[in-house]
């Protein structure tokens, strides 16, 4: 259990706790959905070395200054910014991008909340012993059906965002440490089972080779920011997040071993749920780059040709959604967090986080049917037949969060004075902190602007 610390803010009883928790942030659709079809359609091999170049010199290093402003802020991410700033005498307009990652958490819950509700309607499909009689024509079908069903898209999403505010109004004591432990080492179980038994059932050859054969021929700017964009959301750094889990975390506990535990698991549930999908994929002549729906057409297969797969299936299914709401109490908890610093209660500020992003879900949802061939932004050619759901998860991996990671480096590797980072951190100036600190002033600037640049010009 969590408990009161003495300044008031609410803590993380042990560092434990506190990679459980982050691990569960962590881990979420973006592993399991975003990271396999994302794969595909940039092309499998060479985008994932990207990614895990990315995740490695570039969002890693994010996530160690994100915990560490928030836990150095103590408070919501636009006063742990403001308020550091003053104290190292620079402007409380600090705050501001803290108020953008604010409205950016909302804007990922909008598309992050329909994915969560296609897995809830999944996890009910393969309960009702479905996913037993698809084969690659029925799956398909069954995939189509849903995205056509307004009521379904909104029911499924309305109830996966009443869920995480439940769980945010309640609060950080009693909400997230509980369900993370268990479940998401029960969803890296199932995971595992499913590669192996996709590795067997499916063309794991072409697989393997497809994930991580890279060919460099197809390396383009667009294809590196999406891999950048991509190593930022799996690790949910960029917009916040992250820095009121550091506000949780106890003083005393390692920031940077945390976050190697977190950096860990997160990439060994992305490349599980790759070599899950595309062995699959491969064997029944999907299409790599058929977008969202890949994990979603692709799994129920495997779990068809698996004795007991509805039942494995619906508990598959289960986890992944418990995994999506661990992530989600992420999005909302900063505005909640920002709210209740000012006065208004955390169940009012939940409401009004939830509110807001389920205004913006509805575009979302739309995409999927009445609107899926609206493309607001055609007007410039390379956003040509984009609809709202391209546009919105796009501007957040290529925008958002890469705008985010700048300030964050920023603001940790020019702002903060380097004493006040090593106390906080803990640790001697050493090579690690040496290399991380690089990373933070010259990598991460200079990878977000020479991407930036080429894929403008
Ligand atoms: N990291 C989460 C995932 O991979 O599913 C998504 C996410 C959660 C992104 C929270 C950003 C965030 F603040």
């Amino acid at each position: 259990m969590a408990h009161a610390a003495s300044s008031g803010t609410p803590k993380f009883s042990s560092r434990l706790a506190f990679v459980m928790a982050a691990v569960g942030s962590a881990v979420g659709l973006g592993n399991v959905w975003k990271f396999p079809y994302t794969a595909g359609e940039n092309g499998g091999a060479a985008f994932v070395a990207v990614y895990l170049l990315g995740l490695l010199f570039v969002a890693a290093p994010i996530f160690i200054a994100e915990v560490l402003i928030g836990r150095r802020g103590a408070a919501s991410p636009p006063q742990a910014l403001g308020s550091q700033a003053v104290e190292h005498g620079r402007t409380n307009a600090w705050r501001i991008p803290g108020l953008f990652g604010l409205v950016g958490g909302l804007l990922v819950m909008s598309f992050y909340s329909v994915i969560a509700g296609w897995t809830l309607d999944y996890m009910l499909t393969a309960a009702r012993g479905m996913f037993s009689t698809f084969d690659a024509a029925g799956a398909e079908a069954h995939f189509d059906g849903l995205k056509a069903s307004l009521p379904r898209l909104l029911l499924w999403q309305g109830l996966f965002m009443l869920a995480t505010l439940g769980i945010v109004a309640m609060g950080v004591r009693a909400g997230i440490e509980r369900a993370v432990s268990i479940m998401t080492p029960a969803l890296g179980i199932l995971l595992l089972l499913l590669v192996v038994y996709a590795l067997i059932i499916g063309d794991a050859d072409r697989a393997i080779r497809y994930l991580f054969a890279p060919d460099f021929s197809k390396l383009n700017a667009d294809m590196a920011l999406a891999a950048v964009g991509q190593a930022f959301f799996t690790l949910s750094v960029g917009i916040g997040g992250v820095m009121m889990y550091g506000a949780y975390l106890p003083k005393d506990a390692s920031i940077f071993r945390a976050s190697g535990m977190v950096v860990a698991a997160d990439t060994a549930v992305a490349l599980l749920a790759g070599l899950a999908v595309f062995p699959i994929v491969f064997a029944h002549g999907l299409d790599p780059e058929g977008g969202p729906g890949l994990v979603f057409v692709s799994l129920p297969l495997a779990f068809s040709a698996m004795p007991g797969g509805d039942i494995l299936g619906a508990l598959f299914f289960f986890f992944l959604l418990i995994a999506a709401l661990t992530s989600a109490i992420a999005l909302y908890e900063p505005t909640t967090a920002w709210l209740s610093e000012r006065g208004v209660s955390r169940i009012k500020g939940t409401l009004i986080a939830a509110g807001g992003s389920w205004l913006l879900g509805l575009l979302s949802v739309f995409s999927f049917n009445i609107w899926q061939d609206v493309d607001p932004l055609g007007f410039i050619p390379s956003l040509q037949g984009v609809n709202f759901f391209g546009l919105i998860t796009n501007g957040i991996d290529k925008l958002v969060l890469p705008l985010g990671a700048l300030v964050i480096s920023g603001f940790v590797g020019r702002v903060l004075t380097r004493k006040a980072v090593l106390e906080e951190l803990n640790m001697r100036d050493g090579p690690l902190f040496r290399i991380w600190l690089f990373s933070l002033r010259w990598i991460t600037p200079g990878v977000v602007a020479i991407l930036f640049l080429v894929n403008i010009f």
